[in-house]
């Protein structure tokens, strides 16, 4: 049988955090080298996901061109793989040729079956920008839970998803205007003609993880929907059709392909162009897919429809091990606020494969999990350190200095014989929870077997046994030594590169199988030194500190963002005066109003101003303010109102301009 093993394409807009890491790199990384081990053919599939409006707003603002942020990102993101040992089979992207050829051929079938069908909608456009604004080139407030700063396609408050012509409140991403709603024609993908074959496909999932089969079954239960696949930008994969000028692929339409076209690539690059059909077109294939939680609704239901509605029978997805969230220090990791561990800074510090311990120790497989540093220093330290490190250094060094380094097997007694035969069963345990994905788990069965080999020489005190029992001592070593085998064995799709160093000093040499666990042998020692090494307090503070200290404020939503620019004329325009006040009475009737009089040195007006909520009638007469004087009249409560006072508002009230200095009627320019 052939495992498919593929990890969400990352955008190439950015760069790689932990969060990504923990939720869908290292657990599949982990699944494959755990399926190499058990000598599994399997590839592991990824690249970069690169097309979508962030990636064109990115290339806009810096003036490049979309194949530079592509170009710049993807290096990135496969250096930052590289350093915690994330080691594809094949790591594409999805601005490449043989990608575009597939998904325009994806588009067609489903086409030609009637599967897409178009339709002229409503969509927003920027009549100063003169263009669609697709996704997130708009922003707005949300629908349904009314949170302002809400992307053009979805709420990252809420996760809504909706229509973009239901936001509220739309503002041009580009230069802040609000937007017109026009008509445009897209193409849909009628989802609800696949309802029964999705319906048969998930019957037979009982193996999934509850949280993306049950957000399955209620999706098919409440009615599957058409979903809009192209849009009007010039980013992305042309929509292969003669009446679509203008328009390509949704990204999140040809995303998925990749996973495919990458290992078309793969195939191509092994010199062996047709391999990728005997993955991809044997129904036998377990096609498993690693992702975060957010991008169930498309792997579990929109990219299987695609891929029934094909003219070729690709295999379908076998299971979907969606993860929950990684926090950080107790917040939401947020990029645009800084508020994110970025991979690559963090190798620089610590041990890339530290951080692959530490997620796996605390991977969001059931619920959210959260990544405190003094947390990751308190794993490192005292569980690899104090545990395994410490096993390996005092068991090494007591049969260094008593049998020349050299543990001999020899029969055990029944002690040590049954702690031997519960550590095999664990390890087939802790195989059975590779196989489901189960990683935290493993990590403290790991350390658990660390702990018994602790114990285990505690108890049998080797330094008072070696005077009368030298036999004694060497089962214990033995034992002791055998843990370890299996440890570097059932450790090293965690720590690959440390499960090795601990082998050699074992002379046993890299891992054919996952039964070089078992063997029975005698332990020669080689360049012994210590395994780990600890985390001093400063560093771990030095990176806290830094973390808080690179982080941006939350970005209040209370106000609007800048207004578009305006030229010197349409300043010049506005007339606006100092202005001394006169009289000020409160308007009756209101909390927020007072009637002011005030003298412009050329004569006196009145006008309404909404500051009583913050300044008494007495205690501002006499008081110079700026006034813009050319304002249209208007009646206000009665009171024609002629001209506004300039004052600031924020969450603290009202803040009346005054200026220092300058007699009524002073011009301000
Ligand atoms: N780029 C998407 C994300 O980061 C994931 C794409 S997965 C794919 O959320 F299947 F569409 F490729
Ligand atoms: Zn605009």
């Amino acid at each position: 049988m052939k495992y498919i093993v593929t990890s969400a394409l990352p955008y190439a807009n950015g760069k790689l955090h932990v969060g990504h890491v923990a939720g869908a790199y290292l657990p599949a990384d982990i699944f494959v080298r755990f399926l190499k081990l058990q000598k599994q053919d399997v590839i592991y599939i990824c690249g970069t996901d690169e097309h979508g409006t962030p990636i064109s707003i990115s290339a806009d603002k810096e003036g490049i061109s979309p194949h530079t942020v592509v170009a710049r990102y993807h290096a990135s993101i496969k250096e930052a793989f590289d350093g915690i040992g994330i080691e594809f089979d094949n790591f594409s992207g999805t601005a490449r040729e043989e990608h575009y050829k597939l998904s325009q051929e994806f588009f067609t079938a489903l086409f030609e079956k009637g599967h897409i069908q178009p339709k002229t909608t409503l969509q927003f456009y920027c009549e100063h920008d003169k263009r669609y604004l697709p996704d997130r080139y708009v922003e707005g407030t949300c629908p349904k839970c009314g949170t302002e700063g809400a992307r053009g396609d979805q709420c990252d408050k809420c996760g809504q998803t909706y229509e973009t012509t239901l936001l509220k409140e739309p503002r041009c991403k580009i230069c802040s205007n609000t937007p017109v709603i026009r008509e445009t024609r897209h193409w849909f993908l009628h989802l609800n003609r696949f309802t029964d074959q999705l319906k048969e496909w998930i019957a037979h999932k009982d193996y999934w993880k509850e949280n993306v089969r049950n957000f399955m079954l209620n999706l098919l239960e409440q009615g599957l929907i058409e979903r809009s696949i192209t849009r009007d930008l010039s980013w992305g994969v042309p929509v292969p059709l003669a009446d679509a000028e203008g328009k390509v692929l949704y990204v999140w339409f040809d995303a998925p392909i990749g996973y495919i076209s990458s290992t078309v690539e793969w195939a191509k690059n092994i010199g062996k162009p047709d391999l990728w059909k005997d993955y991809w077109l044997d129904p036998e294939t377990q096609l498993i897919h690693f992702i975060g939680k957010d991008n169930i609704i498309f792997h579990a239901l929109i990219w299987p429809a695609m891929l029934m509605g094909q003219n070729t029978r690709y295999c379908l997805p076998h299971d979907i091990p969606a993860n929950e969230f990684m926090n950080l220090e107790g917040d939401k990791i947020s990029t645009s606020r800084n508020w994110a561990i970025w991979v690559d800074e963090f190798v620089k510090v610590f041990d890339g494969e530290y951080l692959r311990y530490y997620l796996a120790a605390n991977a969001p497989e059931r619920q959210d999990a959260d990544f405190s540093f003094r947390d990751f220093q308190q794993k490192v330290n005292g569980e690899l350190n104090n545990v395994l490190g410490n096993l390996a250094n005092r068991v090494f060094a007591f049969a260094i200095k008593h049998f020349d380094g050299v543990i001999d097997h020899m029969k055990l007694d029944h002690e040590a014989e049954s702690i031997l035969q519960e550590a095999d069963l664990l390890v087939k345990d802790i195989c059975e929870n590779y196989r489901t994905y189960q990683v935290k788990r493993n990590v403290k069965t790991i350390i658990d077997l660390a702990r018994t080999g602790n114990r285990i020489f505690d108890e049998r005190k080797p330094w008072v046994m070696i005077k009368e029992n030298r036999g004694h001592v060497q089962q214990t070593l033995w034992l002791c030594a055998a843990l370890l085998q299996r440890i570097s064995v059932v450790l090293s799709p965690i720590m690959p590169k440390h499960m090795l160093a601990l082998r050699e000093m074992m002379s046993l040499g890299s891992i054919g199988h996952w039964e070089d666990a078992f063997t029975d042998g005698k332990y020669v020692l080689n360049s012994v030194k210590p395994l780990f090494s600890k985390i001093e307090d400063s560093v771990i503070e030095a990176e806290y500190n830094k973390l808080q200290a690179m982080a941006k404020p939350e970005p209040t939503t209370e106000y609007q963002p800048l207004k578009p620019e305006i030229t010197f004329e349409q300043f010049a325009q506005m007339d606006i005066r100092v202005a001394k006040i006169l009289e000020a009475e409160a308007v009756p009737k209101t909390d927020k109003l007072l009637r002011l009089k005030v003298d412009l040195g050329f004569e006196t007006r009145e006008l309404v101003a909404g500051i009583a909520a913050s300044y008494k009638a007495e205690d501002i007469i006499g008081k110079s303010v700026l006034m813009l004087v050319n304002l249209q009249a208007r009646k206000i409560r009665g009171i024609l109102s002629s001209g506004m006072i300039l004052a600031a508002h924020d969450e603290s009230g009202i803040h009346i301009t005054m200026p220092d200095g300058g007699s009524p009627g002073a011009p301000v320019q």
